[in-house]
């Protein structure tokens, strides 16, 4: 069993008992209102780059009777803060003007079922001119937050937008797994407000659309757990939805990505299939492994009509994300992470099997599709990310977070880059005690792969946390520069650079 993302069971937990917690807490660790207090001087450290503190190796704090996404660096911050002219080792890259921001899960009642329940919370960081000019985090206003809970599936704007942010026709959005997306302004992270696109789409946005760097449209879907359960929009490169189609499919299943080629939408539907019958009896979480209901990949031609859409079974898996597709010859290849299993243990948020970063290819050249899948590697890999501009399109390049093996908690290691026909990975780990975070790729430079890693890194010896900026093409060289933020930026989701217009 490899416990890595989302895989550990729930433990039934109550707000009361982890305040409790948290005092004992406190008094272990110097606890003191919203983060933890450093343990003493922090020291570059030559080979990472990064700030380190000072001292020997301890181990990750960890408190069996907690929530593992409610302790440590998955527990929420309690403020919202802003500083400026943030100190830094190394060199910022001048070519890096704009906003770097980042998506999570904050629950505001300190209290939350799941990492992925909590209310949504913003960090960014502001780059120009080689310096870092301000920090901000702050929580996304939706009816959720304001209002409280309403109870039931996420509706319009009672939805936690927590799992990733977006910048497309000049606005940003952030995006749950359900539910309607906000726009958030770009200076200073508040929230404008929810968003339906002029009222183009009447249920959900994921939190993975695409962008065809070909056109500048925005592919995107949306799920549901009645009928349409699944839809397919186009927006134009303004935000016009341009085009929608609903996509049949026999049950509402949770599709938390996709992928695009220059030609082609690819879907992956997988047996983790909402239950009715679960979410009225109040489970934790309502999505149940139903392997029962099989598992399909679905083409159909880039904004095309979901009539033309063809599907192939294949054995039941589960992919929250992939890195690429693209399409070759009559082939469409997908690069992604694949588990065996995924919330499997009844009503209760289950464990995912073996995982792998895979290569899928789907023949289209007969009548029927054809079925392939190759593994790039068995190390455990998740929350990838590429060069954009090469989204669809063949590329050699794909970076994602290390998720190291540890029987209590999910635990971030260092970035890997993967050359993606080979299966060679450089690495670059982080060091003494610290913890790196999905990376984002931000291109400088004509060719593939030509451009910055952009990671929160946290080391929970110091319970500081550190911008890191990295040479996407030399990863382990580690950091050209380290930005030391004023509080601990929790372990969060999906991220997007904000270029200055
Ligand atoms: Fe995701």
């Amino acid at each position: 069993m490899n416990h890595n993302l989302f895989g550990l069971m729930h433990t039934p937990y109550r707000r009361r008992d982890f305040l409790k917690q948290l005092s004992a807490f406190a008094l272990t660790t110097g606890f003191s209102g919203t983060m933890l207090s450093g343990c003493g001087g922090v020291a570059l450290d030559d080979a990472s780059g990064l700030i380190l503190p000072s001292g020997e190796p301890i181990a990750m704090p960890f408190d069996s009777s907690i929530p593992w996404w409610l302790q440590g660096n998955f527990a929420p911050v309690a403020d919202e803060t802003e500083a400026f002219d943030l100190p830094v080792q190394g060199a910022i890259p001048d070519t890096l003007n704009g906003l770097y921001v980042r998506n999570g899960s904050n629950p505001h009642a300190a209290d939350s079922s799941h990492w992925f329940f909590g209310d949504g919370m913003l960090h960014g960081v502001r780059l120009e001119n080689g310096k870092a000019v301000s920090y901000r985090n702050r929580y996304i206003h939706t009816d959720k937050y304001v209002d409280g809970d309403s109870g039931g599936p996420p509706t319009g704007g009672n939805n936690s937008s927590n799992v990733s942010a977006i910048y497309h026709g000049g606005k940003l959005l952030t995006s749950g797994e359900i539910g309607l997306p906000f726009e958030i302004n770009v200076s200073d992270l508040s929230t404008v407000g929810v968003t339906n696109f002029d009222n183009s789409i009447q249920t959900s946005f994921t939190a993975h659309p695409k962008t065809d760097p070909a056109t500048g449209n925005l592919h995107f879907f949306g799920y549901w757990f009645a009928e349409p359960y699944l839809t397919y929009h186009v927006a134009d490169p303004t935000g016009k939805v341009i085009h929608s189609q609903p996509i049949p499919v026999d049950k509402p299943t949770m599709v938390h990505s996709f992928a695009i080629t220059d030609q082609d939408v690819v879907f992956w539907e997988c047996p983790v299939v909402f239950d009715l019958a679960a979410a009225a009896a109040g489970a934790d979480n309502p999505f149940q492994w139903q392997p029962e209901y099989g598992a399909r990949v679905g083409i159909m031609p880039l904004g095309g009509m979901a009539s033309e859409i063809r599907w192939k079974e294949i054995e039941p898996c589960f992919v929250f994300h992939e890195v690429n597709a693209f399409r070759q010859g009559d082939d469409v290849v997908v690069d992604l992470c694949k588990y065996s299993t995924m919330f499997q243990g009844g009503a209760s948020l289950g464990g995912s099997g073996e995982s792998s970063l895979s290569r899928w290819t789907i023949g289209t050249g007969g009548d029927e599709l054809s079925f392939s899948e190759q593994i790039i590697t068995k190390a455990s890999l998740e929350l990838p990310t590429h060069d954009r501009r090469f989204s669809g399109r063949k590329n050699q390049h794909g970076w994602l977070l290390e998720m190291r093996d540890d029987p209590n908690t999910v635990d971030f290691g260092g970035i890997a880059h993967v050359e993606l026909d080979s299966g060679n990975i450089s690495m670059w780990d982080p060091g003494l005690n610290n913890h790196a975070n999905e990376p984002f790729f931000v291109p400088d430079g004509d060719g593939e792969g030509e451009g910055w890693l952009l990671t929160y890194v946290f080391n929970h010896s110091s319970s500081k946390s550190y911008l890191a900026i990295l040479n996407a093409l030399d990863v382990e060289s580690g950091p050209v520069a380290s930005i030391e933020l004023p509080q601990r930026v929790p372990f969060g989701f999906h991220g997007v650079w904000v270029p200055n217009s």
